[in-house]
């Protein structure tokens, strides 16, 4: 069978992979089956809709109302209980599947279900354990010497930030940090921003796609073709953004992207995805050592050691279950979430959103402060009294906010017990 057709089917849920052997894929996959083809922007604004959702795919506490869905993503029920199952299946057969089929026969189906969902190559992918690894085998492994420049913004995330950082220690690379405003008027003026702070020495730019502190999304398109005219290589965190805005990674116009798995994408906790173009693999040095695989070989960057099997068995549930969703029907009903909450806390007294609220510079995520109370009071009174759980992020300059991230099992019943508490606490 040609492997196209192949995809096509695993993608489709149509035929069984080996992979799942007793339990096969479209059993394990049965949840979606009653709806696929019911998700369309018709749906976003409709509550009914999304609880019987919620209800058929979810298992989720009802202690209280989990508005910090930002560290990582809950799973689907038929994604945690497909994990389940794989890890009672190798740890019964042990290396026996591992050595005769997981790496025989599994790997590769797996590695190309996601560069289907990715929209990349399978040779030009590899699945790390979370975005920081993705992002140090990228930044580690780029030439830079002394004396080379990169870009970084104060808001992006701190372990990429220290990982530059060691390299100013020891290779003497220097960094230079620039300053995006919150809320900014234009996508221009973001990449002016970076542009002016170019430089002949200039080697690299680093960009967050979507900035984990308040939600917001960088043109990271235009910011790569204004670098690219100038022979700078642009490296992505799209940690927060895969599988959360609709885009496939050639779409960013980047060579190198780091990725997380087990945020939005919905698999178990470990997993994330490095991306290298193609033709600049060969431009990078292994962090791991690696003295085996051609140069051009992503494998060369991929040396990790044994691997957890199970959790990379999930990825064909985790991709049928976000293909059963439509990734323009997540992001719209994630920003439509954001945007019920954020328009009503905008207009209340002392309260001051943090994040652009405009559809293109904002999804799921977002962040506001209240001036008249402290945030860490805030958060525990949601909590405490309402039921609200939310967490506290701190802002370069000193300045602290609240942010707020809703999953697709959150409901606007659920943001209303926000809005109640929020509403309460501006006017004490
Ligand atoms: C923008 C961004 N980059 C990278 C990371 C690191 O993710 P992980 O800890 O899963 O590697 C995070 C985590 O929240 C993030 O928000």
């Amino acid at each position: 069978m040609k492997r196209r057709t192949l995809l096509k089917q695993i993608t489709t849920g149509a035929i069984a992979l080996p992979l799942m052997g007793v339990s096969d894929f479209e059993k394990l996959t049965s949840k979606t089956k009653n709806w696929k083809g019911k998700f369309s922007l018709d749906k976003v604004k409709d509550e009914a809709f999304w609880k019987e959702f919620k209800k058929e795919h979810y298992d989720i506490s009802d202690e209280f109302i989990n508005l910090e869905n930002g560290q990582f993503g809950v799973q689907p029920k038929m994604v945690v209980d497909a994990y389940c199952e794989f890890i009672k299946k190798v740890n019964r057969e042990n290396s026996g599947y591992t050595r005769n089929h997981f790496y025989k026969e599994d790997y590769k189906p797996i590695m190309e279900t996601l560069a289907e969902f990715s929209g990349t190559g399978s040779d030009e992918i590899l699945i790390t354990r979370n975005a920081t690894e993705a992002l140090n085998i990228l930044i580690q492994g780029i030439s830079l010497k002394a004396g080379d420049e990169v870009i970084l913004h104060m808001q992006d995330y701190p372990s990429m930030i220290e990982a530059f950082q060691m390299l100013e220690k020891t290779k003497g690379i220097k960094i230079n940090k620039i300053d995006i405003p919150f809320i900014p008027e234009s996508d221009a003026e973001i990449v002016k921003l970076y542009e002016d702070a170019i430089t002949d020495k200039t080697k690299c730019i680093l960009v967050t796609h979507m900035i984990h502190l308040t939600g917001q999304v960088m043109p990271v398109k235009a910011i790569s073709d204004m670098a690219k005219k100038k022979g700078i290589d642009v490296m992505v965190d799209a940690a927060h953004s895969f599988a959360h805005l609709d885009f496939k990674i050639p779409d960013l116009g980047c060579d190198f992207v780091g990725v997380n798995l087990h945020k939005w994408f919905s698999t178990p906790l470990g997993m994330g995805m490095l991306y290298v173009k193609k033709d600049r693999i060969k431009d990078l040095n292994p962090m791991f050592g690696d003295n085996t695989k051609p140069d051009d070989s992503i494998y060369k960057l991929g040396h990790f050691g044994t691997i957890s099997s199970p959790t990379y068995l999930t990825v064909p549930i985790a991709a049928e279950f976000n293909n059963m969703i439509t990734l323009p029907v997540k992001e719209a009903r994630l920003r439509y979430l954001q945007n019920y909450w954020s328009k009503e806390i905008e207009s209340m007294p002392n309260a001051q959103m943090l994040t652009p609220t405009a559809p293109e510079r904002s999804c799921a995520i977002a962040t506001f402060k209240l001036n008249n109370i402290d945030v860490n009071k805030t958060i525990d009174k949601l909590y405490k009294e309402y039921g609200v759980f939310t967490v506290r992020r701190d802002l370069p300059g000193g300045d602290a906010g609240i942010r707020v991230t809703p999953n697709l099992y959150i409901g606007t019943s659920d943001i209303d017990k926000l809005l109640e508490g929020v509403q309460q606490l501006s006017k004490a």
